[in-house]
């Protein structure tokens, strides 16, 4: 199959696009380099340098006519959503409406997207499911549910099979930790640079990490499927921001007693996990790898790309 990853050059992205050509899938990525690296696309895969907004981008799609689009590429830090909204949405709705309809003039077929439970499913006392009331607090939220419907409007008007992915939080190699980077990113960095770990708060805030390549599988079940609708993806395990602290330290041969501790950020969310149960069902995807290892994985690549910031 053709099928064009968006943000194939970011961290999750290129985790997609690698395994997409594993599976034998002929693949472009497009991506405008903001902050993913050439250096993450294979070489097998097209390279497309093109940001999601340009007025070139129809006439790209026209070049490769993809089956199918792997949607990673996206303005993703939600304090710049609260900044400008107006530059969040022309980047993560409007700019996601002209790729599907550039797709569906060149013969798309499958439409994925990188959707966020965490920042649709407000806070809860236990695992959110995908029938979870849709409460998001800031613009990105909005943006990521309102391209989930814009998707199932497609698929009722227009006929496209099209597949919303609402991730907890990712780690993994090849995170960014600059920004609002994921935590474990952060952390990893901060030990490589012989820093201790700085937690937010008390640190018993509790998140659900999912590892990269995991959604790689995911994404490869829902193309081998043709899947549609919503679907969570995460592990359904909460684990708090100190233990993870603790568990890099060791992995980094660093003593967690060195562990510091900054202000508690006002309003940050005390808990978050993602019930996935629908994705093992019916994809049949189960999140494989266990955080420790995953953390290990994730620690060890930063050490080995030290250019990293
Ligand atoms: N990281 C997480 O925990 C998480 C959780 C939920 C959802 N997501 C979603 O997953 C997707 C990938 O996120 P990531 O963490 O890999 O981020 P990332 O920044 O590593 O990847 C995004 C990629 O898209 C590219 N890009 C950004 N804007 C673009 C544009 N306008 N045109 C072309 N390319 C553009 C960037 O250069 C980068 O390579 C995003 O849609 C994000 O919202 C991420």
């Amino acid at each position: 199959m053709r099928v064009l990853v968006t943000g194939g050059a970011g961290f999750i992205g290129s985790h997609a696009a690698d395994r997409c050509l594993s599976d034998g899938h002929q693949v472009a990525v497009l991506d405008n380099l903001r902050s993913g690296s050439r250096s993450q696309v294979d070489p097998r895969a097209e390279f497309l340098e093109l940001d999601t907004r340009d007025s070139r981008l129809e006439s790209a799609i026209a070049g490769f006519r993809p089956e199918a689009i792997l949607h990673f590429a996206a303005q993703i830090d939600v304090r710049v959503s609260c900044k400008d909204p107006i530059f969040d949405a022309e980047e993560n709705i409007l700019a996601t409406l002209r790729l599907v309809e550039a797709g569906l003039a060149n013969g798309l077929k499958h439409f994925v997207f990188a959707s966020s439970g965490g920042a649709i499913y407000g806070e809860a006392a236990g695992p959110q499911s995908e029938g979870h009331p849709e409460v998001p607090i800031n613009p990105y939220g909005v943006a990521k549910l309102a391209v989930d419907k814009y998707l199932h409007a497609y698929a009722v008007q227009r006929g496209l099979a099209s597949c919303s992915l609402r991730f907890s939080n990712v780690y993994g190699p090849r995170q960014g930790a600059k920004g609002e980077a994921g935590v474990i990113a952060v952390f990893c960095k901060r030990l490589r640079d012989g820093l201790a770990p700085m937690v937010n708060g008390d640190g018993l805030q509790t998140r659900d990490f999912v590892y990269a390549p995991d959604l790689a599988e995911a994404a490869s079940l829902v193309l081998a499927q043709r899947a549609t609708g919503v679907y969570n993806l995460s592990t359904g395990r909460e684990t708090s921001i100190l233990d993870v602290a603790r568990a890099l330290c060791l992995h980094a041969g660093v003593d967690p007693a060195g562990i510091q501790h900054a202000p508690a950020i006002a309003g940050e969310q005390r808990r978050s996990v993602l019930d996935a149960s629908k994705a093992g069902r019916k994809l049949g995807w189960k999140p494989a790898t266990p955080l420790s290892a995953g953390m290990g994985g994730t620690y060890r690549w930063f050490e080995q790309n030290r250019e990293v910031q």
